[in-house]
C-alpha cells in the first residue's frame, strides 16, 4: 500500500501535485494539519484537562492513526511563509494556516517532526509549550530544552531557517502579503465585535485601510495581484479585503487623495459588515433564494450602515457606501434610493469592485468567472448597472488579462499575468509556471510585446485566459 516511501530528497520545485499521485495521502496531511491547528487553539482558550481539550487531542491522535497507515513519521516545514509537507509546498495550506506559521517562527520553529509512537501525553505537553509566550520560554532555557525535560521524545522540531531556500524574490511582495494577511485578522475581529455587541475597534479599520492605501501608492500592480487570493470557506473575510484593494487601486486611478482614500477604503473594508446579521443558512445556501430569504438578504446594506453609524470616528461617506453598495447606478438595486438621482462616487467605486470580486470567486451557488470574463459582465452592464465611466477607468487598471489571471499563451505555456503593459493592455508581462508539455516550471518572466512581435501571425500571445481550479493549479504561490 504504502506508495510514498521512496519520495525522498526529491527537487523542491518539482510536480507537488504528481507527488500526490495517492490523493488519500494529501487529504491526510491536510486533515492531520488542520486537527493540530484545532487542538493548539482549544487548548490555548480552554485548560488541558478540560472536555474540549481532550477532544481536540483526541481528534488529532485519530488523524495521525490514519496517517500512520501511509507513512511512519511526518515531517512538517516552513520556508518563507509557506508550509511544506516534506520537499512539498502545500499551497493552500500556507495561505490558511498562515498566523501558525507566523507563531512558529516567533516561537523559533523551522520545522515539525511527528514520529510513530508519539502519544497524547507528548502531543498535549508539546502544544502547551508552543501556546507559552516566546519570552517565558526563552527565560526557562529554550524550547528544545523544555522539549527534553518534558519526555517529548516523539517530536522533533528543526531550527528556524534549516529549510529556507536562497532569498525568494523581490522584499516588496512577501511584506504587502503580510499587511493583506493582517488585515483578514483584523475584519475577521471586526465581525466579530458586532457579533457580539462591542464596540468596533475603528483604529483597527484605520490601520488596515492605511496600510494598503501605501500599497497601492508604491506598486498597485503587486497588491493588485494579491486581489485574486480567494477563500471558499471564508467567502466575507477575504472578499472584504479584495473589495477594499480593488476600490483603492480604482479610486487612485482618478487621482482621489489620500483623505479621500481612506473615506473610501473604510467604507469598501466594512462594505458587507451588515451580513453578520445574515442567518448563515441564508448566506451559504446552494441553491437559489425564496423571496423571503432574499427579502432578508437584501437588508444587509441597512443592517451594516446602521452599525456604522453607532461607531464614533466613521465618516459618514464610508457609512453611505456600506448602505449604497448594491443600490446600483441607474437605482435598480436595493435598497430603494428614493430621494437622490444617482449614488455617490464612492459608491459607485465600491459596487464595481464588489461585484467583480463576487464574479471572480467560487461561491455556493456560482463557478468562478475567470477575470477577462468578469470584466465582459461589467462592460455589458455599463450604464444601467454599473458608472460607464468608472467601467473605463477599471478596464484601463486592470487590462484585458488583470494581474493574477491564469493565461495560456500561444506557444502552449501556462503562465500567470503579472504586470500590465499600458502600450498594449492585450499583451501583459507573465509568469511562466508551465511548459508547452504542461510540465512545472522554474517561474520566469515574459513580456509578451516582445513574444507578440516574434509570433504576430498567430494573432496574439495570450490565447486565453483558463480557470485555476478546474485544472486543480493553485496560483496563490506564485503571485
Ligand atoms: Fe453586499
Ligand atoms: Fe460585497
Amino acid at each position: 500500500m504504502n506508495t510514498e516511501e521512496s519520495g525522498g530528497s526529491a527537487d523542491w520545485k518539482q510536480g507537488s501535485l504528481q507527488y500526490f499521485h495517492s490523493k488519500n495521502l494529501l487529504e491526510k496531511v491536510r486533515e492531520l494539519l488542520k486537527s493540530f491547528s484545532a487542538a493548539k487553539k482549544t487548548m490555548s482558550i480552554y485548560p488541558v484537562n478540560h472536555e474540549m481539550c481532550i477532544r481536540a487531542v483526541e481528534d488529532f491522535r485519530n488523524n495521525f492513526d490514519d496517517y500512520l497507515m501511509w507513512k511512519n513519521s511526518f515531517s512538517l516545514r516552513i520556508v518563507g511563509d509557506e508550509l511544506f509537507f516534506e520537499e512539498k509546498l502545500l499551497p493552500r495550506e500556507s495561505v490558511l494556516f498562515y498566523s501558525l506559521i507566523q507563531e512558529l517562527k516567533s516561537k523559533e520553529i523551522g520545522g515539525i517532526n511527528l514520529i510513530a509512537g508519539l502519544t497524547p501525553l507528548e502531543f498535549t505537553d508539546f502544544i502547551s509549550l508552543i501556546n507559552t509566550k516566546s519570552e517565558e520560554l526563552a527565560e526557562r532555557g529554550g524550547l528544545a530544552n523544555l522539549m527534553q525535560k518534558a519526555g517529548i521524545h516523539n517530536i522533533l522540531i528543526d531550527e528556524p531557517g534549516t529549510w529556507e531556500e536562497k532569498a525568494t524574490e523581490e522584499k516588496l511582495r512577501p511584506s504587502a502579503r503580510e499587511d493583506y494577511f493582517n488585515a483578514v485578522d483584523v475584519i475577521r475581529e471586526l465581525a466579530d465585535q458586532v457579533m457580539t455587541d462591542r464596540r468596533l475597534s475603528v483604529n483597527k479599520a484605520n490601520r488596515v485601510v492605511g496600510a494598503m492605501v501605501n500599497r497601492v501608492g508604491e506598486n498597485s500592480a503587486a497588491v493588485l495581484g494579491l486581489a485574486s487570493i480567494k477563500s471558499y470557506d471564508e467567502y466575507t473575510s477575504y472578499h472584504s479585503i479584495n473589495v477594499l484593494i480593488l476600490s483603492l487601486a480604482l479610486g487612485s486611478m482618478l487621482p482621489l487623495d489620500r483623505n479621500s482614500l481612506m473615506v473610501l477604503g473604510t467604507g469598501a473594508l466594512l462594505h458587507d459588515l451588515g451580513k453578520v446579521a445574515i442567518p448563515q443558512a441564508i448566506l451559504s445556501k446552494t441553491g437559489p433564494l425564496t423571496s423571503a430569504e432574499w427579502r432578508i438578504m437584501q437588508e444587509h446594506p441597512a443592517k451594516g450602515a446602521d452599525i456604522l453609524l453607532a461607531q464614533p470616528g466613521v465618516h459618514p461617506i464610508s457609512v453611505l457606501i456600506a448602505y449604497e453598495h448594491h443600490a446600483r447606478y441607474d437605482l435598480k438595486g436595493y435598497p430603494q434610493i428614493g430621494a437622490k438621482d444617482k449614488i455617490s462616487l464612492f459608491s459607485r467605486i465600491v459596487e464595481i469592485a464588489d461585484v467583480y470580486d463576487a464574479m471572480t470567486t467560487v461561491r455556493p451557488y456560482q463557478k468562478a468567472r475567470t477575470p477577462d470574463q468578469a470584466i465582459r459582465v461589467l462592460v455589458k452592464d455599463m450604464g444601467t448597472a454599473f458608472d460607464p465611466l468608472l467601467v473605463k477607468v477599471f478596464i484601463d487598471m486592470m487590462g484585458l488579462f488583470p494581474v493574477g489571471t491564469l493565461v495560456k499563451l500561444a506557444t502552449g505555456e501556462l503562465g500567470i499575468v503579472y504586470e500590465q503593459n499600458e502600450a498594449d493592455l492585450a499583451a501583459p508581462k507573465v509568469k511562466l509556471i508551465r511548459d508547452r508539455a504542461g510540465a512545472e516550471i522554474e517561474p520566469n518572466i515574459v513580456d509578451l510585446i516582445h513574444l507578440k512581435e516574434k509570433i504576430s501571425e498567430v494573432g496574439g500571445a495570450v490565447l486565453q485566459s483558463l480557470d485555476p481550479q478546474s485544472l486543480g493549479l493553485d496560483i496563490i504561490p506564485y503571485l
